[in-house]
């Protein structure tokens, strides 16, 4: 089993220097850099785009774990391959309003690995008859559209069931959680079977980026009887 692998929401970093952001991240020990794209449209706010994602490749050679909560991703992810992305992950509920097998085939021709995530209230069976057609398993712990937001802990079934189906794969899949994760709950999260953790606001929070993401990992790791 790997590391712990965390990955910072840049949504709740200072935009206002967001390159500083970026090198104090990865200092402190990031393994991944999460991008939350937002339209408008498939959630009710607007975040930043490729533009932005591009200026974090050049600030980072981490991977690049892009979060589409968008409509139409496969019209769009041409952009965020460009972009630098390492990792696209997309929704599988309709009002995503793409062919979700035939985006997730488009994301890995293009070179990425491809990611499904579903919503809080969309069923696990909605995913299961794709397993096969992506490498990561994004399971959102909030409604997404926003950050800050308490941790749902009903959602850990979803990766346990997820984790079971690793047991019986020779190809593994990332199973990742996203919204509210904290040092508090990391432990929950990890047990469960998630060996990838995004975290905005308890990364951002305070300053100590280095304290914050050890905090996280530690509890993480704890739950397997690793050390820190
Ligand atoms: C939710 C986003 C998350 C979120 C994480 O819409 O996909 O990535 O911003 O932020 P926190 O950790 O603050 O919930
Ligand atoms: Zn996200």
């Amino acid at each position: 089993m790997g590391k712990v692998i965390i990955a910072p929401s840049i949504l709740a970093a200072d935009f206002s220097r967001l390159a500083q952001e970026i090198h104090r991240v990865e200092a402190a020990g990031a393994d991944w850099i999460h991008c939350d794209i937002m339209d408008g449209h498939f959630v009710d706010n607007i975040s930043f785009g490729p533009d932005v994602v591009q200026l974090v490749r050049k600030e980072t050679s981490l991977p690049l774990d892009v979060h589409l909560m968008i409509e139409h991703a496969d019209h769009y992810l041409p952009r965020f391959v460009k972009a630098g992305a390492n990792s696209i992950t997309v929704h599988v509920e309709r009002e995503a309003k793409h062919d979700v097998v035939k985006t997730l085939q488009q994301i890995r021709d293009a070179g990425c690995r491809a990611g499904l995530t579903l919503n809080p209230n969309t069923p696990f069976e909605m995913i299961e008859p794709l397993l096969g057609n992506f490498d990561l398993l994004l399971v959102m712990t909030v409604h997404p559209g926003f950050g800050g937001q308490p941790f749902r802990s009903d959602q850990m079934e979803k990766v346990r069931q997820a984790a079971k189906w690793n047991q019986s794969r020779e190809h593994k899949i990332d199973i990742e959680v996203d919204g509210g994760v904290t040092p508090d709950n990391a432990a929950k999260v990890v047990q469960a079977g998630a060996n990838v953790l995004v975290a905005g606001s308890a990364v951002f929070k305070g300053g100590n980026y280095k304290a914050n993401i050890a905090a996280i990992r530690g509890a993480g790791q704890s739950a397997r009887g690793e050390a820190a």
